[in-house]
């Protein structure tokens, strides 16, 4: 202050000019000082930690990234982008080594189905030791789960035991019975009665709305995709080349009785889900 006041003596224009500058700092200390509201702490009583049960309990993610298994992925170059997300959602033991320009390197949270824990157990290096800031959360049916008898849950009983910095959560039957609800209330379908079994994707879908603010849905392709038959085949899955192409095999299962995923049917459902959150598919990019 003493400064400035000296500097006034000798020149009034400089003097207004540090004038303002002093206040301009002053004012931007003050607003500093003032509370921040605390970032809202989002608790997700459907997702129970092992080996306490406590429910799943964070910051909401601000933007997600849901990276599809998708043979759509390959080539996209889309790594960069999906990593800038601040939550990046995968599903089952989709790798990212290798595939890094495609789909990036982050994985903040897996969605793993029962069925795909033995994967995760043949590659426990690399998944509990090298990965442990992924948080996993398994889903399965009750015999599977139970905490008492259900041999999935105790495997990742015995996984914590292991690698106990690892981050398991299992879906809670009742989280499993209102993903069911869900399905009938937005088909007019009951789930087990119509032959259905929900995919990863389904769930994943489900807690990336719970738990992000903003969702961007990579390498999923719109509801009419398979009908046109000048789309170039991919495999179903990125990391699986060779297979199946991706529509061959969501036709076969949307057209089976029974014991099938419905891909197609979930896919017009997120297209709806994304009137009303912030959903937005990219590559192949497509409108709700
Ligand atoms: C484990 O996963 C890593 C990364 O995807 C891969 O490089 C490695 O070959 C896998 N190891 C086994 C035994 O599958
Ligand atoms: C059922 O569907 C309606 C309309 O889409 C939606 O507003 C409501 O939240 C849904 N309820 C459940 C449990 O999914």
């Amino acid at each position: 202050m003493r400064i400035i006041a000296r500097l006034c003596l000798g020149s009034l224009l400089l003097c207004a000019v540090l004038w303002l500058c002093w206040i301009k700092v002053n004012t931007k200390e003050k607003a500093d000082e003032q509370p921040r509201t605390l970032p809202q702490i989002l608790t997700l009583p459907g997702y129970s930690r092992l080996p306490d049960g406590q429910p799943l309990s964070r910051n909401p993610c601000k933007s997600c990234a849901v990276v599809s298994s998708s043979g759509q992925m390959l080539g996209s170059g889309l790594g960069p982008q999906i990593d800038q997300a601040e939550c990046v959602l995968r599903m089952n033991t989709a790798p990212t080594l290798g595939y890094e320009a495609d789909v990036g390197s982050r994985s903040s949270l897996r969605v793993v189905s029962h069925t795909s824990v033995p994967l995760l157990l043949r590659n426990q290096t690399y998944f509990f030791q090298q990965s442990q800031d992924t948080v996993y959360v398994i889903w399965g049916p009750l015999r599977q789960m139970d905490i008492d008898s259900g041999i999935t849950y105790r495997v990742l009983q015995h996984t914590k035991g292991m690698y106990p910095q690892v981050q398991i959560y299992t879906l809670t039957q009742s989280m499993m019975a209102h993903c069911d609800l869900v399905f009938q209330n937005e088909t007019g379908k009951n789930r087990a009665m119509s032959g259905t079994f929900l995919s990863t994707g389904w769930f994943t879908m489900i807690l990336a709305m719970e738990l992000c603010e903003e969702i961007t849905v990579y390498g999923m392709v719109g509801e009419n995709y398979c009908r046109n038959r000048f789309n170039p085949p991919v495999p179903y899955h990125y990391y699986e080349k060779g297979r199946l192409d991706e529509c061959t095999m969501y036709m076969m299962h949307e057209r089976a009785s029974r014991g099938a995923h419905r891909f197609i049917t979930e896919k017009a459902v997120f297209a709806r889900w994304a009137h009303r959150k912030q959903i937005h598919f990219a590559h192949p990019s497509w409108g709700a």
